[in-house]
């Protein structure tokens, strides 16, 4: 039996939605589409609230238009098949953003008559790894894939999730203030480099010393799985208030230099933890998702760690490291095979939830 959903992802800054589809295994992306809003927020040099929910209020309609077209559904049905279901991301994010896509799955059941799965963004950067591409739009599920391991990596979040089974998602440790991709944006800002600072401080790295400054891998050895990277973005800060961003003049500093020690500094933390997460939870599989996950040096350093411990590592595709619909309509997939449907009269936007009980059957342990 085939099941079709149509996922909307709203969150933050990148509107998305996709039809994906279901049969025998494999996962078929029939349309998909993602505006971004990161040249409108490049301007302000960060997202405003207010600002991302009017963008995703301007493009929702004529995108959805175009991806019902491309895939031959109308109102509802799918070349003669019907749509099974809508998912939609309720949470974590922005909640003026939320509510665009929130409303607009509310709307859409509501005309059509079916049921709505809500999805915990989190929930989506793991299926994104989780399922493996076999030509650019199909996904499958490889066997032995549990116990799995996820370092999720993103803007908003930095976590590390043991999921012994679909669905189910026990957190191990997170962030205790910014999150990996949230430093990058800041030490950015503080390099004068455009938002959102990951891309632009990868790029200028390569072309500094990696060792040039010893900047603090912090909670390295602290014995839990938690993160925290505000105090390394403030180390950073105090390199560059000491001295001159020039390398020409004596003493004064290369901003090469200083991104690529960064960089280093926060991959190390990223794979040190990983480490520690994975010799405790001993998964057979280590996934690497987010927006942070399209680090270069992030994949190749955790890649080479994990091997050497003999466990393999899977990172979500390129395409599906920032956010997406695609990811949520995956998770929407196997939410809807385990029943973990909704009537639009019970769907709630929120800034914060909780992943481990925000599904039935998931357990908070210590
Ligand atoms: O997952 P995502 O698109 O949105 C959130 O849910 O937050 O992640 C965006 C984050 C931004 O902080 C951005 O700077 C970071 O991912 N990012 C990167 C890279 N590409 C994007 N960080 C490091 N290296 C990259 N290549
Ligand atoms: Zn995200």
């Amino acid at each position: 039996m085939s099941i079709t959903i149509l996922a909307i992802e709203t969150s933050c800054d990148e509107t998305g939605l996709a039809v994906v589809q279901k049969d025998h295994g494999e996962i078929k992306v029939l349309s998909q589409v993602v505006a971004s809003q990161v040249d409108i927020h490049a301007e302000t040099g960060g997202v405003i609230p207010e600002v991302a929910a009017r963008e995703h209020v301007k493009v929702l309609r004529p995108l959805l238009q175009k991806i019902l077209k491309e895939a031959s559904l109308d109102k509802g049905r799918l070349g003669g098949i019907s749509l099974d279901a809508i998912a939609v991301t309720v949470g974590p994010g922005l909640i003026p953003a939320l509510a665009v896509g929130v409303q607009a799955a509310r709307t859409l059941v509501y005309t059509w008559h079916k049921p709505i799965i809500s999805v915990h963004h989190i929930e989506g950067h793991l299926y994104s790894a989780l399922l493996q591409p076999l030509q650019p739009t199909t996904y499958s599920l490889p066997p032995n894939s549990f116990p799995a391991l996820a370092l999720i990596v993103s803007g908003g979040h930095t976590m590390l999730i043991e999921m012994q089974n679909h669905l189910q998602y026990r957190v191990l440790g997170e962030t205790r203030d910014d999150a990996a991709g949230e430093a990058f944006d800041k030490v950015a800002r503080l390099l004068d480099l455009p938002y959102p600072g990951g891309p632009a401080i990868s790029q200028l790295a390569e072309r500094g010393n990696p060792e040039a400054f010893n900047f603090p891998r912090p909670m390295i050895h602290s014995r839990d799985l938690d993160f925290s990277f505000s105090g390394l973005k403030t180390a950073v800060y105090y390199a560059l208030r000491n001295s001159s961003l020039d390398k020409g003049r004596p003493g004064g500093i290369s901003s090469e230099d200083v991104a690529a020690s960064f960089q280093q500094a926060v991959v190390d933390t990223l794979v040190a933890k990983t480490l520690q997460a994975y010799k405790k939870v001993q998964p057979r599989v280590v996934l690497l998702a987010g927006g942070v996950a399209a680090n270069t040096l992030l994949r190749r350093q955790l890649q080479t760690v994990i091997e050497s411990h003999g466990g393999r590592l899977r990172v979500a595709p390129l395409s599906l490291c920032g956010d997406n619909a695609v990811m949520i309509g995956q998770v929407g997939l196997f939410a809807f095979a385990a029943g973990r449907t909704l009537s639009w009269q019970t769907l709630e936007a929120k800034a914060r939830i909780d992943i481990e009980t925000f599904t039935p059957g998931a357990a908070r342990s210590g």
